[in-house]
C-alpha cells in the first residue's frame, strides 16, 4: 500500500503524469509503484544490493542492467533504480522535474543535510517540485534515525533555493511509545526556485 501522505497530497504538486520523478534513499518502497501507475517514469537511488534486488523480485520483474558513472542501473517498464551512492551517483536520466522524499532525508545524519538539499539541486530542473515527509521531536530525547527534523531546520536547509509551503502537520505525541514528549509528521511541498 502507498503512504497515505503521498496518495493525499501528490496531486497538489500539479504535475503531467509525464513528469520523471526522482526518489532518493529509495529502499524497496511500494510508493514506486503507485507513482509510476499515476504514469510518471520513476527513478529511485538506493545503495544496498538487497533492497534493488528485492524490489524487482517481489515485483516480479527480471530488470534490464547497465552501468553508469559510480552506479549499477536496473530498468523494468517506467522504473528505474540506481544502486549506488546518492551522494556520488550521476543518473544519465537526470534532471528531474518532481522528487518524493519519505524517510530520506530524515534517515540521514544532520551533518549530510546539507550535502542531500545540494544534490537535490544538482537533480532537478528549476520549478521542479518535490513532496517531502518530515519528523520533529526534541532532539535531545532520541538519537535517530529517524533524526528530528524542526521547521526551523526545514527553513535553513531549502529556503534559499526552494519555495516551502506545508501542506499537513500532525501531532504524533499521543500515538508514539518511544517515550518522545513531544512528535509530529509534518508534509511539505517544496518547489525550486
Ligand atoms: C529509512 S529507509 C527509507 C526507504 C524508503 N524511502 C521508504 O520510504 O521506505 C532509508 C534508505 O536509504 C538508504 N540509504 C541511506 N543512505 C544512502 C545513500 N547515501 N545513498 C543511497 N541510499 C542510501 C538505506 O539503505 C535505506 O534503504
Amino acid at each position: 500500500m502507498a503512504n497515505p501522505a503521498l496518495t493525499e497530497h501528490w496531486s497538489k504538486l500539479e504535475l503531467d503524469s509525464s513528469s520523471h520523478v526522482l526518489v532518493p534513499l529509495c529502499g524497496k518502497s511500494l510508493d514506486m509503484h503507485w507513482l509510476a501507475q499515476q504514469g510518471h517514469p520513476v527513478s529511485g537511488i538506493e545503495f544496498v544490493e538487497k533492497a534493488v534486488d528485492e524490489f524487482f523480485e517481489e515485483w516480479l520483474k527480471v530488470p534490464i542492467h547497465s552501468s553508469v558513472k559510480s552506479a549499477k542501473k536496473f530498468t523494468a517498464e517506467s522504473i528505474t533504480l540506481y544502486q549506488a551512492d546518492f551522494f556520488k551517483v550521476q543518473p544519465d536520466d537526470a534532471p528531474f522535474s518532481a522528487w518524493y522524499d519519505r524517510a530520506a532525508l530524515v534517515a540521514l545524519p544532520p551533518s549530510l543535510r546539507s550535502q542531500y538539499v545540494e544534490q537535490l539541486r544538482k537533480f532537478t530542473t528549476v520549478r521542479a517540485k518535490g513532496l517531502m515527509v518530515t519528523f520533529d521531536y526534541p532532539k535531545e530525547e532520541m538519537q535517530g534515525p529517524p533524526f528530528a527534523l524542526s521547521d526551523a531546520d526545514v527553513e535553513h536547509l531549502f529556503s534559499p533555493y526552494f519555495e516551502i509551503e506545508r501542506v499537513q502537520f500532525t501531532d504524533l505525541t499521543e500515538e508514539e511509545d518511544r517515550g518522545l514528549s513531544r512528535c509530529s509528521l509534518s508534509v511539505f511541498i517544496l518547489t525550486r526556485r
